[in-house]
């Protein structure tokens, strides 16, 4: 199949998790290349706020909640029935001490259900339309810390680690469709993800990021991942051999590693 890059333009995109950070940075990209662009999120005010400001169309939704997420995905497809790309962009970061229960259940369990659950639930509920489109996508966003761990954030690492491996496996099960799977994987990237992320000289600045991005699913439309040039040194320390120095590395350079 020879797919259209999503930036050529004519595409609905469907992003929960573009109130703020990576999504929105892609939602403004993608719809000034001529796309239409649903954002979601559970902020509500800020949801209006990026209609008015930006003319997205916008959906209240709560990806931990899968009666949210059935509803949210009935209400876009009864809106915008061309929906033929789904960015699974919804995702939180939490600080974890698993030297006692206390110190890390709640936060795994609410990292496991947004970042793991989420996503599956968001594809069940909009497979079928997109296996309906001609020439359909579903992105899902990874990280770099799916391949190298970082010490404090271990159910995140892992969480990743999962979307990861449900990236390659699903793009198995969907090859003979039209429907392809991407998966975008972030280095660190300063948004509000963690407190003090934003401000982190260890992470990109968030415009670069998503311009590099922009250009690769230009000119990389067949690529698996999209891979901005500071991910490699994570994504690829196991391939290359230098695992356990970037594990070191990353664990002594990040602003986060001795939290
Ligand atoms: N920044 C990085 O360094 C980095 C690196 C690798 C991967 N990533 C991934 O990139 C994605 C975006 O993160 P970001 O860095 O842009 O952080 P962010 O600014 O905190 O954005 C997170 C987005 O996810 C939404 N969200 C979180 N929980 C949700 C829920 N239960 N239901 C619906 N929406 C939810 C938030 O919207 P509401 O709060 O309005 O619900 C927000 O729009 C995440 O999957 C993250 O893991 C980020």
């Amino acid at each position: 199949m020879n797919a259209q890059p999503i930036t050529n333009g004519g595409n609905t995109i469907f992003i929960p998790g573009a109130t703020s950070g990576i999504g929105l940075a892609l939602a403004l990209r993608l719809q000034a290349k001529g796309n239409t662009v649903i954002i979601g999120g559970r902020r509500a005010e800020l949801l209006e706020e990026l209609a008015r400001e930006h003319g997205f169309a916008t959906v209240a939704i709560d990806t931990t909640d899968a009666a949210s997420i059935r509803s949210a995905a009935t209400e876009v497809i009864a809106r915008h029935p061309d929906l033929n790309v789904l960015v699974a962009m919804a995702g939180i970061m939490r600080i974890e001490d698993w030297q006692s229960a206390d110190g890390f259940l709640a936060d795994a369990e609410a990292v496991v259900t947004t970042n793991v659950l989420g996503p599956i639930r968001l594809i069940a509920a909009l497979i079928e339309q997109l296996r309906s489109r001609p020439d359909a996508a579903i992105v899902t966003v990874s990280s770099g810390l799916a391949h190298t761990p970082l010490r404090p954030t271990p159910s995140y690492n892992a969480s990743k680690a999962a979307i990861h491996m449900l990236s390659e496996s699903i793009r198995l099960q969907l090859a003979d469709t039209s429907v392809r799977v991407l998966e975008l994987v972030p280095p660190a990237v300063a948004t509000d993800l963690l407190p003090g992320q934003a401000q982190s000289p260890f992470a990109m600045p968030l415009d670069a990021f998503a311009d590099e991005v922009i250009s690769l699913l230009e000119t990389q439309p067949e690529a698996h991942e999209i891979l901005v040039e500071n991910v490699k040194f994570l994504r690829f320390a196991e391939v290359r051999g230098d695992y356990d120095q970037v594990v070191g590395t990353l664990n002594t350079s990040d602003p986060h590693a001795g939290a």
